[in-house]
């Protein structure tokens, strides 16, 4: 699906799905815990830019400029800038943020282990890894709907959710320090750091 249209329907999707199911709530928590200059991975159309604190300074990336587009319309209490660029390869010093934002960007991108390394080299020491992903949920039923759903949507969207976002962030060098499921299962919020050992 090319990015102008999925520019155009992603919100009244994204709010059909989220409001009803807590995921709003959730999202404001988590966006909540970013502290001083802050990587958002995915920014698309900039959903979290409204949820940031005033203290913060925001790097919002994304690859499509549709998205960019729609991102830079939205009101921040924070100091925001967007860049165009692909998160497997950022163009940003190591050590330089405090803080790494993924909401529903790691069950999209190719290349997760990638984008993760860049995570831990772009993040400095003792900095946080706030994500909102998809998740095998834990009703069996509803499990195999998703999976079946993920063969169409991973060649629409790219977005599988078969993704195990908690065993993904673990075997790419990430210690999760809270965690918390939503829908199920389907949705996890975490709060991870880079592990001491890689
Ligand atoms: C499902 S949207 C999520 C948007 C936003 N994070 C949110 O929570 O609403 C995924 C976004 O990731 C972007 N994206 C996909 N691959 C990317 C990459 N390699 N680097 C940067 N952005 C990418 C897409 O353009 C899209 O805007």
């Amino acid at each position: 699906m090319g990015y102008e249209l999925a520019s155009r329907i992603y919100e009244p999707v994204n709010s059909f799905l989220e409001k009803p199911t807590g995921g709003r709530r959730a999202r404001r928590g988590l966006i909540e815990k970013a502290h001083g200059k802050v990587i958002e991975l995915g920014v698309g159309t900039g959903l979290n830019l409204p949820l940031y604190r005033e203290d913060v300074e925001v790097f919002g990336v994304d690859v499509s400029e549709e998205m960019l587009k729609k991102a830079k319309r939205k009101k921040s209490p924070a100091r925001v800038k967007l860049v165009k660029a692909d998160a497997r390869f950022m163009p940003f010093p190591d050590e330089s943020f405090d803080t790494a934002v993924s909401t529903f960007f790691l069950c999209v991108v190719s290349g997760k282990g990638k984008v993760l390394s860049e995570v831990r080299r772009v993040l400095k020491p003792g900095g946080l890894f706030l994500a909102m992903e998809c998740s095998p949920p834990k009703n069996p039923i509803f499990r195999g709907f998703l999976s079946g759903l993920s063969a169409l949507t991973s060649r629409l969207t790219g977005t599988d959710f078969r993704l195990d976002v908690g065993n993904l962030l673990r075997k790419n060098g990430f210690e999760i320090l809270e965690e918390r499921s939503l829908v199920n299962g389907a949705v996890r919020v975490l709060v991870a750091k880079p592990s001491s050992e890689p």
